[in-house]
């Protein structure tokens, strides 16, 4: 894959509460697959893929899919969330969007070649962690904003609280 660590989509703080949350049994999230839920007031989700634990915001960056009901698929040697909704990808461990570039050396041929390329990290990936037969997650604190973020930002809940009021 190319361009595997991009530079973050914006240069604004963020800051979460740092402490870990107990979210489910080690037993509930092997047989499960997966749990979703609140941590600090953020929604994230929590996958159990081949032995790994991996945590991301659940509102898909994009336009705000439910990360929890896509399917785990294997993109080029990386495991990916697929956003039931429009079908981007998004890597378990690093949370990186990744799509299908054209290969520029292939640019003459009829169709040229595609190579799965990344977007750089637009889903904010938190800390999953098994102790004592439990899981717990641990909040991002890394202080760039990515694209995810959006779904906690002051725009957002004016836009969520204008369009309650029906002013949008
Ligand atoms: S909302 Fe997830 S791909 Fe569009």
């Amino acid at each position: 894959m190319d361009g595997a660590v991009a530079a973050r989509s914006s240069p604004d703080a963020v800051s979460l509460t740092q402490e870990p949350v107990l979210v489910c049994t080690e037993a509930q999230l092997l047989r499960e697959g997966r749990w979703s839920g609140q941590v600090h007031g953020r929604d994230v989700v929590v996958f159990h893929h081949l032995g790994g634990c991996y945590s991301m915001d659940r509102i898909c960056h994009h336009a705000g899919g439910p990360l929890q009901d896509g399917d785990i698929e294997d993109i080029a040697g990386h495991a990916c969330i697929v956003c039931p909704w429009h079908k981007i990808k998004i890597t378990l461990a690093t949370g990186e969007s990744l799509y299908r570039a054209i290969d520029p050396a292939t640019i003459k041929q009829r169709p040229p070649k595609t190579r799965w390329t990344s977007k750089g990290v637009k889903q904010r990936t938190h800390t999953a962690e098994v102790r004592d037969g439990n899981i717990y997650v641990t909040l991002s604190n890394d202080e760039q904003k990515v694209d995810s973020d959006y779904y906690y930002s002051e725009e957002y809940k004016k836009l969520v609280s204008a369009s309650k009021r029906g002013t949008t």
